[in-house]
């Protein structure tokens, strides 16, 4: 590490991302020495700003979660130290290039200088700036990463246009595009939890899972990023890409080994056996306004940021089914909404009936609860738990649901890691894992794109719901259509006091 020199340039340095997400993380990364010895941060984006009026931008947002209070704030201070401004254009090789001189004086006496460039900026200048940096700023000694986040296009054909000019000026290597889903710890468990415990994986088929669930559920609407989310509307912006890919890595063959290559080769294998959806299996919903306990909370529509009368979906659910051995007619049902009832991500696993139960007369309760259930709660409050029938402990014979609980918080006592901590990490160290390649976009998209089409189309209107409420009637008919109840409706109180 000591002979080489690390720069990180957070383009769009004054945006809501690298505010809220990109410099807590590394700040939090450099509080716990996972940063490089040599690194320095360079906020680049086109207000003009003096190096002291940025540091205070970003200073407010740091936070000292791993506290240990004034020797926190000693740390904090070390940190913004070694974070600069650069203001320029984002379409300027010339501006990109007065930067790259000033890394390079900096970074002078090093024998490699690596940089890694975070575009935190809308997707309509990725495309420019990825130009402008690479041709402007490119390392010479040393690698050159970007990073990109979704939006990646709007559908199959935005997305091939998007992916076709960036590759003009990046290559497949150097790009880490994200889905912060997987670098949440739940996520990264997932494989650690299939394939490295004898009892989960001879389960993971057809033979004995009879439905999967994929929750997302936000418990506030899109408040002022109205402008935004109308563009995309939920299946874009939560479906297409963080549900989906917890569903590739659920669902997916064990890959050869746990390498990056290996691993993406599996999740693109299980994405393009995936049926292409009808409207049939999809549900779409908009919230509307509501008082709740004299408390007024608006609905999509009067956000200001929204055009009058949109029928953009702020909840949607799908059915999914994957055409191979393992999968085939297994539901994965898929659901995402804004502005409802609780706020938490999960994936919920039915298993099937026990056959010739003997206990079916006996337990007093709905065969159907009785099931086995494994849960694996994203968020909040992490969590993994299979829910078993176990005898209710005294004379007589009495079944009772219960939970094998591995819950995070009781059970471990480090602070889970900010996704964006583990991505940025992966990118320092060029793992990529956890990111997502063309091809894996590519069948994301033609799995979405006909039905985006028909609903844009169709003027297809979405199911009003109320804000607070637990989403549209509808999704409920599209999971008891392959006999499925959703699991968060039917066991509310797993979220209490989340
Ligand atoms: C983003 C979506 O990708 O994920 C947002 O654009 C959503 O609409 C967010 O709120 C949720 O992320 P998290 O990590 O807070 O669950």
């Amino acid at each position: 590490w000591n002979k080489a020199a690390l720069s990180i340039v957070v383009v769009g340095a004054s945006g809501d991302l690298a505010k809220k997400k990109i410099f807590p993380s590394l700040f939090a990364l450099y509080h716990d020495g996972m940063l490089p010895k040599n690194f320095t941060i360079y906020g680049y984006a086109r207000s003009k700003m003096s190096e002291e009026e940025f540091r205070s931008s970003i200073e407010g947002s740091l936070g000292c979660r791993l506290a240990d209070g004034a020797k926190c704030e000693e740390t904090m201070g070390n940190f913004l130290s070694t974070c600069r401004y650069q203001q320029g254009q984002y379409k300027s090789v010339d501006d990109f290039g007065k930067l790259s001189k000033r890394i390079a004086e900096h970074d002078g006496g090093h024998e490699r200088a690596n940089r890694i460039f975070y575009l935190s900026i809308p997707p309509s200048i990725f495309t420019d700036v990825a130009a402008a940096a690479s041709e402007g700023c490119s390392s010479d000694s040393g690698f050159t990463r970007v990073i990109v986040e979704k939006p990646f296009g709007r559908d199959s054909e935005s997305f091939q246009e998007l992916s076709q000019a960036l590759s003009r000026h990046l290559t497949e290597d150097q790009m880490f595009r994200i889905d912060h889903y997987l670098g949440k710890e739940l996520i990264e468990n997932l494989t650690v939890l299939r394939f490295a415990n004898l009892v989960f994986e001879p389960l993971w088929s057809r033979n004995y899972i009879r439905n999967v669930q994929v929750i997302f559920s936000e418990d506030f609407g899109t408040e002022g990023r109205g402008g935004y989310f109308d563009n995309y509307g939920i299946i874009r912006d939560v479906l297409q890409n963080h549900l989906l890919q917890i569903v590739a890595l659920f669902a997916m063959e064990p890959p050869v080994s746990l390498e990056a290559e290996d691993i993406r080769n599996e999740k693109v294998k299980v994405l393009r056996c995936m049926k292409t959806m009808s409207m049939d299996d999809v549900v779409v919903g908009q919230y509307r306004a509501r008082s709740i306990g004299g408390e007024h909370h608006p609905g999509y529509l009067d956000d200001e940021t929204v055009p009058a009368g949109s029928i953009c979906p702020t909840f949607a659910a799908i059915a999914l089914f994957i055409n191979n051995a393992r999968w085939d007619g297994v539901p994965f049902l898929l659901k995402a909404g804004k502005a409802l009832h609780s706020r938490h991500a999960e994936i919920r696993v039915q298993f099937r009936h026990v056959p010739g139960n003997l206990y079916r007369n006996k337990m007093g309760l709905d065969l159907d609860r009785a099931t086995n259930e494994l849960v694996i709660r994203i968020q909040p409050n992490e969590a993994i738990y299979l829910k078993v029938n176990n005898k209710v402990p005294g004379l007589g014979l009495k079944l009772d649901v219960t939970k094998l609980d591995l819950t995070y918080k009781s059970r471990y006592n480090n602070p889970l890691p900010d996704a964006y901590e583990r991505l940025i990490l992966d990118v320092i160290n060029g793992d990529k894992r956890l990111f997502i390649r063309n091809d894996e976009l590519e069948a994301a998209w033609s799995l979405f794109t006909p039905i985006l089409k028909e609903i844009e189309e169709k003027q297809i209107s979405p199911e009003l719901y109320p804000y607070g409420s637990r989403g549209p009637v509808g999704a409920h008919y599209l999971a008891a259509k392959y006999g499925v109840r959703w699991g968060d409706i039917v066991n509310p109180d797993e979220h209490e006091g989340d």
